[in-house]
């Protein structure tokens, strides 16, 4: 999204201004008003933009922020996504699994720190069978029945997914990652498809999940074009989470001299995104405060309302990379806890506990419109 004009002064500034209040109101634009804006922002409008977002953030969630307590529990993958670290032929990842009893261990010791939603996530790992994942989720379930478990294992068959809905887990988080096929084909090696990826989110909504889906922003060859596929993509679909965050290559991937997504461009798509999806959960992620050392606080303050700290434990969280120079890999689980919710204090949000179920569907709480949608 580069190409600021320079040459439109002041009548454009005010049409971005417009847009941005239209896109409040309407909680969409027509395409070509969306391109021009994402094309034309100024940062001065950009402030704007985060202003509304956080308005009608605060309208739904207040300053609530929610915790996710993350577990990477396997960096073993099938898959050999061009753009990930742990892809299958990157032979310098070091591989490690978590037992049964060390994420469960996670779960006890993230429930001392606060958290009351922990995201089981991995690799496409077949060594963790359905049977496996089902009996890890309803350990938790069991433990800790005031919980939520969100799983984050990629694609799977929908019998699978019926099988860990059963099991306890009510929530999945798939990014379809880009819904241009031709974009999903350079990010991605032949046997994946977004045929298959929007066959699995379907899938995963049918079954009765929380559904989350996302993309990168700025990963390679994306283009405004895509950016708009994605929005109207998700606009349909109306998932209850969205993760984005910029991409950051990875110096072991065919992907190593690209670019990193910047933080402006990710900043305006949080807010977009809240604008168009005001009850939505949206996270503030881990690659945004990758990029700068105050990404998530700028993320919240542009609409964001979700936090993940990493409850890994400390002697594998370096291995879970994704991408160069991820946070959070030296910290223990109550470091991580704490930093987060001093943070969000200093902007003036408060990290709450609680599962924080996603509002989206639910009728009980009407928005200043009315509409009960998101
Ligand atoms: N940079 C940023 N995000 C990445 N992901 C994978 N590799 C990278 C990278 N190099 C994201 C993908 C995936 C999620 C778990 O992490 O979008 O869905
Ligand atoms: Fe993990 Fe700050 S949030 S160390």
């Amino acid at each position: 999204m580069k190409g600021r004009d320079k040459m439109t002064g002041t009548l454009a500034r005010s049409g971005n201004l417009a847009r941005i209040d239209r896109l409040r109101a309407e909680s969409t634009l027509p395409r070509e008003e969306m391109r021009t804006l994402l094309l034309t922002l100024t940062e001065e409008e950009a402030q704007y933009l985060y202003e509304n977002a956080d308005a009608v953030r605060r309208q739904h969630y207040g300053r609530d922020v929610y915790l996710r307590g993350l577990i990477e529990f396997t960096n073993f993958c099938r898959n050999d996504c061009l753009y990930c670290g742990i892809r299958r032929s990157n032979r310098k990842a070091d591989r490690y699994r978590l037992s049964e009893e060390e994420i469960l261990e996670c779960c006890d010791r993230g429930y001392a720190l606060g958290l009351r939603t922990f995201v089981l996530q991995g690799g496409e790992d077949p060594f963790f069978t359905d049977k496996m994942i089902c009996r890890i989720v309803s350990g938790i379930r069991t433990g800790h029945p005031d919980c939520a478990v969100t799983l984050s294992i990629g694609e799977r068959p929908r019998k699978s997914y019926e099988a860990f809905f059963r099991a306890g887990a009510e929530r999945y988080l798939l990014r379809h990652e880009t819904f241009d096929p031709a974009h999903y084909r350079l990010l991605h090696p032949a046997e994946l498809t977004i045929e298959n990826r929007l066959r699995c989110l379907r899938d995963l909504r049918e079954t009765g999940f929380q559904v989350g889906c996302g993309m990168m922003v700025g990963s390679p060859f994306q283009t405004v074009d895509h950016v708009l596929e994605d929005l109207y993509f998700m606009e349909t679909f109306r998932p209850h989470m969205i993760g984005i965050g910029p991409f950051i290559p990875h110096a072991d991937t065919p992907f190593k001299d690209r670019p990193a997504g910047t933080l402006e461009d990710t900043l305006h798509l949080l807010a977009v995104i809240r604008l168009m999806h005001p009850r939505v959960l949206l996270p503030a992620t881990t690659a945004l405060g990758t990029i700068h050392p105050l990404g998530r606080e700028m993320g919240i303050r542009a609409g964001a309302n979700v936090v993940m700290p990493n409850l890994s434990p400390a002697g594998v969280r370096g291995k879970y990379m994704l991408y160069d120079g991820k946070i959070c890999t030296g910290d223990e689980a109550v470091q991580c806890r704490r930093c987060m919710q001093e943070r969000m204090a200093k902007i003036g949000y408060r990290v709450v506990v609680s599962r924080g179920d996603s509002l989206v569907d639910r009728r009980d709480r009407g928005t200043e419109k009315g509409s009960g949608v998101s």
